[in-house]
């Protein structure tokens, strides 16, 4: 069950040769997954030999093998961490029950939006990346990029073989249909708001896989505890994967930091107008991207209220952050939760019921695990004895969903007028004038061991490897 069978069409640990109509329909989706890869993957990528991990099994020595990979003949496949033996439902109405391996009709409809709205966030992610391979800073970068393309891929894959195997008819429309929308089409967009943002440089793509691919590990996480099996192991996997995403994230803001900081030590010049003459990125821009990614990533946990999250935590299909680890009654009947709403030009607290306050739950649990990398920043910038400081803003800030969509919000958390934040907007978020200077310095370096002017090298290669590794053949 735990090895991969790289022999058949479509790697898989599901045994998927004992089910021949599955396996059909799926090697049916297989040319259109492809054709959408074409069109939409990684734009000029397709000659090169990448040095990229492949699975070969889901156990913590195999699934990460590394080698050079010619890109379009990556093996994306179908792969679900083990099963455990008895596993229970572990939350809401059904605690304490055996896990179901097949979809209960009753909660059909819920699991199938579930899976379709986190499969959706896979492709989008690639199509807004497809365009910076032609400006990475080093061929270390765009390797890391290019991994966390065909990752995303792949993740797409694991969806969809829950709707092939488990929703008929309209599971197989599903999948085409996560083939068709596209990022940012005005007629036919992709489900979630910031799944629709441009990622249009390289600080983009760093934010964006530390903020909003974390929003991937706690919605994951959340579905890991699912009552439905299948979705729980295949999700489980999926976060071996998504901790690397965030690492290219981290790291990658990290070293922009470093390089920044490094040439404020060495001229002693901290006007970020002055700096921009060095060509780095001056600490207050990396503050105003990191506003407009973290507030646009918090928006994807959905309204503060919901009482949809009600009925997926009741009904078994997705849990908290940790569920098992948590020691009250998993069934929170009765149990409160504080939120924040605005009364009398303020905000305040208010309690209401927690089953119904479950998305603000978990994007409390992804607010407390962001700060982690902020702090880790800060430390780089105090390293090189500077005063400034990144934080995350407040979290009512720049909100589109929920409570907050109607009210202004400052960074450090006051409702203010419309006036006022009109007259500050410009030093909370990136602006146009941001983001063509950013995009100024992104040129394509890809000599092996060179790094663009604006980032430090990493401090080790990928798989322990050198810096000046080659980790792409261009040929
Ligand atoms: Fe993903
Ligand atoms: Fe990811």
């Amino acid at each position: 069950m735990s090895n991969i069978d790289y022999s058949s069409k479509i790697p898989n640990n599901v045994n998927l040769q004992d089910d021949r109509t599955l396996q059909r329909a799926l090697e049916g989706w297989l040319p259109n997954y492809l054709d959408w890869w074409q069109d939409m993957g990684p734009t000029g990528s397709h000659g090169f030999d990448v040095y990229l991990r492949t699975a070969t099994s889901t156990t913590p020595d195999g699934w990460a093998t590394f080698g050079h990979v010619k890109m379009p003949d990556y093996r994306w496949g179908i792969f679900l961490a083990a099963q455990e033996n008895e596993r229970k439902v572990n939350f809401g109405e059904h605690k304490g029950e055996a896990v179901w391996q097949d979809v209960p009709g009753e909660h059909r409809a819920n699991l199938r939006r579930i899976i379709v709205t986190q499969g959706d966030t896979e492709p989008a992610s690639v199509e807004q990346q497809r365009h910076l391979g032609n400006t990475a800073p080093s061929q270390y970068d765009l390797r890391n990029l290019f991994q966390v393309n065909v990752e995303e891929g792949r993740h797409l894959w694991a969806m969809v073989y829950l709707l092939h195997k488990h929703f008929g008819r309209d599971g197989r429309e599903e999948a085409e249909a996560l083939l068709e929308r596209r990022s940012g089409d005005a007629d036919n967009p992709r489900i979630l708001g910031a799944f629709n943002e441009e990622t249009p440089d390289w600080l983009a793509f760093f934010m964006f896989t530390y903020f909003t691919d974390r929003d991937g590990k706690f919605q994951l996480n959340a579905l890991a505890e699912s009552g439905f099996d299948p979705l729980a192991r295949t999700t489980k996997f999926m976060l071996t994967e998504e901790a690397h995403h965030m690492f290219v994230g981290e790291s990658g803001v990290s070293r922009v930091i470093q390089r920044t900081c490094a040439v404020m030590k060495e001229t002693g010049i901290e006007d970020p107008a002055e700096l921009r003459k060095k060509g780095v990125i001056d600490l207050p821009t990396i503050q105003r991207y990191l506003n407009f990614h973290y507030s646009v990533t918090i928006d994807l946990f959905g309204a503060d209220q919901s009482s949809n999250a009600a009925i997926f935590y009741s009904s078994g299909l997705k849990g908290r952050y940790e569920e098992t680890k948590r020691t009250d009654d998993h069934a929170l009947k009765g149990d409160g939760y504080k939120i924040l709403e605005v009364k009398d030009g303020a905000l305040v607290e208010k309690e209401v019921p927690m089953l119904n306050a479950l998305n603000e739950v978990l994007r409390d649990d992804f607010i407390k695990d962001s700060a982690g990398g902020v702090t880790r920043w800060n430390k780089v910038i105090e390293k090189a004895g500077i005063s400034f400081r990144l934080t995350l803003p407040h979290k009512a800030f720049n909100r589109h969903i929920g409570t907050f969509a109607n009210v202004r919000v400052s960074p450090d958390g006051r409702a203010i007028s419309e006036a006022e934040w009109a007259l500050n907007v410009n030093d909370w978020l990136a602006t146009e004038e941001d983001r063509a200077y950013v995009a100024s310095l992104m040129g394509r370096v890809v000599d092996t061991g060179k790094y663009a002017n604006w980032i430090a090298p990493p401090a080790i290669g990928i798989n322990k490897q050198p810096v000046d590794f080659e980790y792409i053949r261009f040929n």
